[in-house]
């Protein structure tokens, strides 16, 4: 049966904490919570199923987003029309990224963020992420557009850093010429 998370909202102490560094390999309470994250932002992504269960669309959730302050990621990518790749990253790291900046066009969104927040985030085009699977095998990821941003949007989590932070007030809206919208 599918029993929704406890998402907390961006007032929670927790999303401001710097999280600690996982335990590997990962104890079977972890385990079972990141399969449910999976599954919500999996059921999230299908229109019939996030009306069903009224769940906001979102495609990664961190640990302090469920009051757990420690370095865990999960992201669950649309890839083609309802086929998803699903990411699981402890204790990410950026080792490399893109000179190239990006902005999402339409802004960000963040499943602890329940309001609309307007303006463009700057982001690497490109990132090369390193960490580790449940089982403490080092695994390495490239990713590109949306999946790099979500990367750096996810890691900022594990950092008590939300996005809006990154928003420059001084200039919310970039153009095209610019800055690459995507
Ligand atoms: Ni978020």
């Amino acid at each position: 049966m599918f029993k929704k998370l406890n998402i907390l909202d961006e007032k929670d102490k927790h999303l401001r904490k710097i999280s600690v560094d996982a335990k590997l390999p990962l104890k079977k309470e972890y385990r079972e919570l990141i399969q449910r994250m999976i599954d919500e932002l999996t059921y999230s992504q299908i229109d019939e199923l996030a009306t069903k269960y009224d769940l906001r669309p979102g495609m990664g959730l961190a640990f302090p987003q469920l009051g757990i302050n420690e370095r865990i990621i999960v992201i669950v990518h649309e890839v083609e029309p309802q086929k998803f790749d699903n990411y699981v990253v402890i204790n990410p790291r950026i080792i490399s990224s893109s000179s190239e900046m990006i902005a999402a066009e339409a802004g960000e969104g963040c499943l602890s963020v329940n309001r609309d927040v307007e303006g463009h985030i700057k982001r690497n085009a490109r990132v090369t992420v390193e960490g580790y699977d449940m089982d403490g095998n080092l695994i390495r990821i490239r990713a590109r557009e949306e999946l790099s941003i979500a990367f750096q949007h996810e890691i900022d989590h594990l950092n008590g850093i939300l996005f809006y932070d990154r928003i420059d007030p001084n200039k919310k809206f970039y153009t095209e010429q610019e800055l690459r919208l995507i």
